[in-house]
């Protein structure tokens, strides 16, 4: 059987990416330009310069991709695509360059979603077994998701209100620590003791939903409490405490719906999996549980381009394919 290449292109935020995989589960090249110092003066991500930074970008990240893998367009099957859910101006930029090349080259043309595409960032590593649960969290959304089948996806709990990267960058900002905040709290959080306690939202007793904003909350007013009375606080241990919160109510909740679900296998997927602290605690807690874990390595934790071609696999081959009509859905749902 021959095998089959999928372009991926990912524009969904603030990575412009592009990417070739093999047979969904091989990357053959992978290329991703960050604008994070762009956007780092701003203290977060402004949807204006994402998407100008996108149209600058795109042929160069495409052309790399090529030349990584030593490939021509003759090579590639298909063009997979982020459509959604993400910035309106950054995906449309990933849509509409997908859409022309694909039409030039007559190619099919795949839109994915940017979560699926976070999911199958794990294929890299591993076959899938089902059911399998998904945890995602990322800088947009924090959810537990079963899959029953390739493609299939079942929502069980998802965030409330803010989604854990969100209240990791936001308390970053507090600290005036760079943008984005996640990565630094992990490292402050690894030098310090998790002294004080913050609040974790357990909500109903059945709910695999989640809620950061009390915790967000709690740990902002402790900054401006103890900086209004003129106190010295450590960074090193608010970090650690706010971390053991966020962590102590992801890995619980992952636990009793794998449990109560019986998955076969449970995936970890965005970009606060790059959190140490997690990956720890998540790791301990599935070691001798009989149920596989798996997380993506540090790169492909945080937005890519190869895990929307590897998800792009699994709709060419479940004939899940777009049309020249193909628009951006900055709230497109899984
Ligand atoms: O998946 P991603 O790259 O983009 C979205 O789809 O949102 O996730 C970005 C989020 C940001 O909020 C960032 O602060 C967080 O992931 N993040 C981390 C770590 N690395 C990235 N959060 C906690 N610990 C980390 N090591
Ligand atoms: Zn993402």
């Amino acid at each position: 059987k021959k095998d089959t290449y999928i372009l991926g292109i990912e524009t969904s935020c603030d990575e412009t990416a592009a990417a070739i995989v093999k047979n969904g589960d091989e990357i053959v090249s992978n290329v991703v330009a960050s604008q994070i110092d762009s956007h780092k003066r701003f203290g977060g991500v402004v949807p204006e310069i994402a998407s100008r930074h996108h149209v600058e970008q795109m042929t160069i990240v495409l052309e790399e991709a090529f030349e990584q893998a030593d490939m021509t367009w003759d090579d590639v099957d298909a063009v997979a695509v982020t459509e959604g859910p993400g910035l309106v101006g950054a995906l449309l930029v990933g849509v509409n360059s997908a859409k022309a090349l694909a039409f030039a080259r007559q190619k099919p043309l795949i839109g994915v979603h940017h979560l699926a595409g976070h999911i199958y960032a794990n294929r890299f590593q591993t076959e899938f077994e089902f059911p399998l649960l998904a945890l995602i969290v990322s800088g947009g959304h924090t959810e537990l998701i079963v899959m029953h089948a390739h493609g299939n996806y079942e929502l069980i709990g998802e965030t409330r209100d803010d989604a854990a990267g969100e209240a990791y960058d936001k308390i970053a900002r507090v600290l005036e620590l760079p943008y984005p905040g996640g990565p630094q709290i992990d490292k402050l959080a690894a030098e310090g003791e998790a002294s004080m306690t913050f609040p974790r939202a357990w909500l109903e007793s059945d709910s695999y939903d989640f809620s950061f904003s009390g915790l967000k909350s709690s740990v902002i007013n402790t900054i401006h409490n103890a900086t209004q009375r003129g106190e010295s606080i450590s960074k090193q241990s608010i970090a650690a405490s706010f971390q053991s919160s966020v962590v102590d109510v992801l890995t619980t909740k992952t636990w009793k719906a794998a449990q109560s679900y019986q998955v076969r296998q449970v995936i970890v997927a965005g970009g606060v999996a790059a959190n140490a602290g997690l990956r720890r605690a998540l790791e301990n807690q599935f070691q001798d549980s009989g149920i596989p874990l798996a997380i993506p390595p540090l790169e492909l934790c945080t937005d890519n381009a190869a895990m929307i071609a590897a998800a792009g696999f699994v709709n060419n081959n479940q004939g899940k394919r777009s049309g020249w009509d193909l628009n951006a859905n900055p709230s497109l749902p899984l």
